[in-house]
């Protein structure tokens, strides 16, 4: 399998008044294509951090990272900005929607930063992913009108819209019980299947063993990698609300 992305030596110090903090302490990594990685370890210990300098969200203060082949550490921003619009699909604990906007809206909203123009074919790509991830009944509620499990359907269609090909999650059950939480993990998990790498941060045994390899952080750096040889799979049907057929049409045409 191809990587499709790698950090060298990658560190990132916060400079507070009179102190440096060392969040991440010099990791290397390599994802590969299609593998599903779930970032644990305790508080502090630099998972954020390292799930942000991922995301281009923040810059390392050194070391390398390669996104799809290129070199992303140093890039300007606008560069950087498109690359991450092209490669990169965000999903919060806090689910981050517009609480003015509706579900369609909120899942075009990465278009808008974009500068893309909408129009009927981007709509309708939008009501189809509200409908993959079973919101088809939903598509002018707001956000207040929807429970913390569909606000968290909202957000993995909206981290969609772009089809990129990495969708990084930090925490995204973190604020859901436990029967909801297996709702989104089988929606992650599908979507993985349909061939997105995803890399999500949790702190949860329960949501890590949906993984295929688990990466523990400590004090900044990596504690031990291990492949998980049985991934959590959800029995079809108790769970779903995935629109499994709308998964081919909108989720696995893979052009990058
Ligand atoms: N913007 C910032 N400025 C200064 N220090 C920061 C900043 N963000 C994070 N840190 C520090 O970096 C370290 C790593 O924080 P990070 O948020 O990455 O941890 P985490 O593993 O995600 O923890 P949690 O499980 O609590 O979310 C911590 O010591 C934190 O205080
Ligand atoms: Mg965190």
């Amino acid at each position: 399998m191809a990587s499709v992305l790698k950090i060298i030596d990658l560190a990132k110090v916060y400079s507070l008044e009179t102190v440096l903090v060392y969040a991440v302490k010099g990791v290397t990594l390599e994802v590969e294509e299609g593998d599903f990685v779930a970032l644990m370890g305790p508080s502090g210990s630099g998972k954020s951090t390292l799930l942000n300098l991922l995301g281009c969200l923040d810059r390392p203060t050194n070391g390398q990272y390669f996104l799809a082949g290129q070199d992303v550490a140093r890039m300007e921003d606008d560069q950087l900005s498109n690359i991450r619009s092209r490669y990169l699909g965000f999903i919060f604990q806090q689910y981050n929607l517009l609480p003015q906007y509706t579900v369609v809206e909120n899942i075009e909203i990465p278009l808008l930063y974009q500068g893309a123009k909408l129009s009927n074919s981007t709509t309708n790509r939008c009501i189809g992913l509200a409908k993959l991830v079973g919101l088809g009944n939903r598509l002018d509620h707001r956000p207040m009108q929807l429970s913390g499990g569909q606000q968290q359907r909202v957000a993995i269609a909206r981290s969609l819209v772009n089809d990129p090909a990495v969708i990084l999650a930090d925490e995204p059950t973190g604020n859901l019980d436990s029967r909801t939480s297996d709702e989104i993990m089988h929606l992650l998990s599908k979507l993985n299947e349909a061939g997105k790498t995803i890399i999500m941060v949790t702190h949860e045994n329960d949501i890590a063993s949906w993984a295929k390899r688990i990466v523990r952080m400590r004090d900044g750096v990596i504690e031990s990698d291990v492949r998980n040889e049985k991934p959590t799979v959800s029995i079809e049907g108790a769970t779903s609300t995935i629109q499994t057929e709308l998964l081919e049409s909108l989720v696995l045409h893979q052009s990058k």
